[in-house]
């Protein structure tokens, strides 16, 4: 397997980078995984090596340890990092700042150093449609003004993409890339891997899964007094399988780039906005399963709709979301099957 190029992936065992491995070795690449498992579990890595029928390289550790990542730098080749590990629940963010700033920016810089010093220069960085705030035109194009973050978490996705940048413009050869998801939803069509949800979900789709498989009693509809056509709020869910594909074309777009150093920044979304209503609804007609639902106040935080303008990842990587909300729903629905049939 040596002549496969190697592709450090950090939080490999999470949510999408576990998807993003999937694709990574269907394209060719040999992932090397690194996730100190804060949020994943050790299994995941039994349902990827199941899907994949071959084994992986995985290290349980912290993107932090200076020591872990030399040895890891040391030991492969590396064409690229793909660097997902990182926190990610916003309330709790708003609660433990300092956690949330020491894991997002200390790991980046750690990645950024061993990059520097052993002459990997492809990054691929996972960012978020939190930096664009609520818009004040939609949809959202990558030039789009970034907002001041409405929370820990939101403020380390922007301080890592302006690290970055810095770095790019550096004498250091860095070739990087943001990619900026919008909401994630969906799991691998195997119904082997999927979101694993730690405690109450705070997302809309995991909740809405969890609800219709009678583990919550209803989910509560924050809001339906909102400027949109059912009053309930917009985003643009896009499947994690495509999200998985835009990390692969990132890669390969910068292994084309012929300058030694070069950033860019790409939305990765469906361009399609739908309602917290249309997604109750959705799911029920794709599943046949109810789901019990009330509607409630505003959640605080919450903006009022967003989605995005496609066209630049279309245009640059070659890349376009090829499912829709109903593949998502359906494969969510499939992977919540398989979770029940686990416990
Ligand atoms: P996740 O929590 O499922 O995956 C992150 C993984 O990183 C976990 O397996 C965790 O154990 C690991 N990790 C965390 N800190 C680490 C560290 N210091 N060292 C090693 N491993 C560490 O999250 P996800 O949903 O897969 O998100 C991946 C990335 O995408 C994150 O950077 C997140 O902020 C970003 N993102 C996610 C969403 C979303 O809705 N899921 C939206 C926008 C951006
Ligand atoms: C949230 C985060 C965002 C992060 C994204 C993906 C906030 C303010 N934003 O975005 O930074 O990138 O998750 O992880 O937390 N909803 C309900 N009932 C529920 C849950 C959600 O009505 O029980 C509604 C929300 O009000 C929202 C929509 O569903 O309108 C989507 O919510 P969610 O899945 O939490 O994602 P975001 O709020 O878009």
């Amino acid at each position: 397997m040596s002549h496969l190029r190697k592709v450090l992936v950090t939080g490999g065992a999470g949510y999408i980078g576990s998807h993003t491995v999937v694709s990574l070795v269907h394209s060719g690449y040999q992932p090397v995984i690194l996730d100190n498992l804060s949020n994943s579990n050790p299994a995941v890595l039994d349902n990827l090596r199941d899907i994949l029928q071959q084994d992986l390289i995985f290290y349980r550790g912290d993107c932090r340890d200076q020591d872990l990542m030399h040895s890891i730098f040391n030991e492969h080749q590396l064409s690229g990092v793909i660097h997902f590990a990182a926190s990610k629940a916003v309330g709790e963010s708003v609660e433990k700042p300092l956690l949330y700033y020491s894991n997002n920016l200390d790991s980046l810089l750690v990645i950024l150093e061993n990059m520097d010093q052993y002459g990997v220069a492809n990054l691929v960085f996972s960012s978020s449609c939190t930096v664009y705030g609520q818009p004040d035109h939609l949809p959202v194009t990558e030039s789009t003004e970034r907002k001041p973050a409405a929370s820990p978490y939101g403020n380390t996705k922007k301080i890592c993409e302006d690290i970055i940048f810095d770095v790019v413009q550096s004498p250091a050869s860095l070739k990087a890339i943001s990619l900026r998801y919008f909401n994630p939803i969906g799991a691998h069509e195997s119904g082997k891997l999927g979101e694993l949800p730690i405690g109450t979900p705070n997302n809309l789709v995991p909740f809405v899964a969890q609800t219709a498989a009678g583990i919550r009693d209803s989910i509560t509809v924050f809001g339906d007094d909102y400027n949109t056509p059912d009053g309930t709020c917009i985003r643009d869910y896009i499947h994690v399988m495509d999200l998985a594909d835009a990390h692969v074309k990132s890669l390969n777009h910068l292994d084309q780039q012929e300058t030694d150093a070069c950033y860019d920044v790409f939305n990765l979304g469906t361009g399609n906005g739908n309602s917290v209503m249309e997604v109750i609804n959705s799911f029920q007609e794709v599943t046949g399963a109810p789901v019990n639902y009330q509607i409630g106040g505003r959640r605080s935080g919450d903006i009022e709709q967003i989605f995005a303008n496609v066209e630049k990842a279309q245009r640059e990587l070659g890349w376009t979301a090829s499912k829709n909300l109903q593949q998502a729903l359906a494969d969510t629905w499939k992977w919540q099957q398989t979770l029940m049939k686990s416990v």
